[in-house]
């Protein structure tokens, strides 16, 4: 028998300003979307904004539905969009931001593990890293620079 250790590994960025300008620029765009995210069950609302490599920047928020497992995560409704309207570009930068109505969130709040899986699966088909940076409402700021850190000894198409 022996063990199999996995090293992950993360920035953590104490303020808003120490962050480099385009993520600060991305971070603005993904509180402000977060504000579109419908979340009248949850009250907790999510917002994303994806940096791609020809310039575009694609957003997405939260979309609950009253039947609970329709509704999508903001990450996912992000990442599909860019996949949809730009099939051929590679997501360089995502920016992740969580609020909830109910209390203050000032701690970073991580993408879930069905967010992680499908980031992932862009990883992979881009062949390139996407770099994640994920924030409560306040505090400090956590960048992965890849998905490979939130999701390691991942479920991937090498599988199939
Ligand atoms: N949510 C996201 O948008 N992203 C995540 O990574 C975690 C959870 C949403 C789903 C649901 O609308 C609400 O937050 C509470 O789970």
């Amino acid at each position: 028998m022996k063990d199999i250790v996995i090293t992950t590994q993360f920035s953590v960025f104490e303020s808003f300003s120490e962050l480099p300008i385009n993520i600060q620029n991305l971070m603005e765009l993904a509180i402000e979307v977060r504000k579109n995210a419908y979340a009248p069950y949850s009250k907790f609302k999510v917002g994303a904004a994806l940096l791609l490599d020809n310039g575009k920047i694609v957003l997405g928020s939260n979309q609950e539905n009253a039947a609970y497992p329709s509704g999508l995560c903001a990450e996912r409704v992000a990442i599909f969009q860019a996949g949809s309207i730009y099939p051929d570009a590679k997501i360089l930068k995502m920016v992740i931001t969580a609020a909830s109505d109910n209390n203050q969130t000032s701690s970073p709040i991580p993408p879930c593990g069905s967010c992680r899986q499908s980031i992932a699966e862009y990883e992979i088909k881009q062949k390139t890293p996407i770099a994640i940076y994920f924030i409560g409402e306040t505090g400090v700021v956590y960048k992965s620079d890849s998905i490979k850190n939130l999701l390691p000894f991942m479920f991937n198409n090498k599988f199939l």
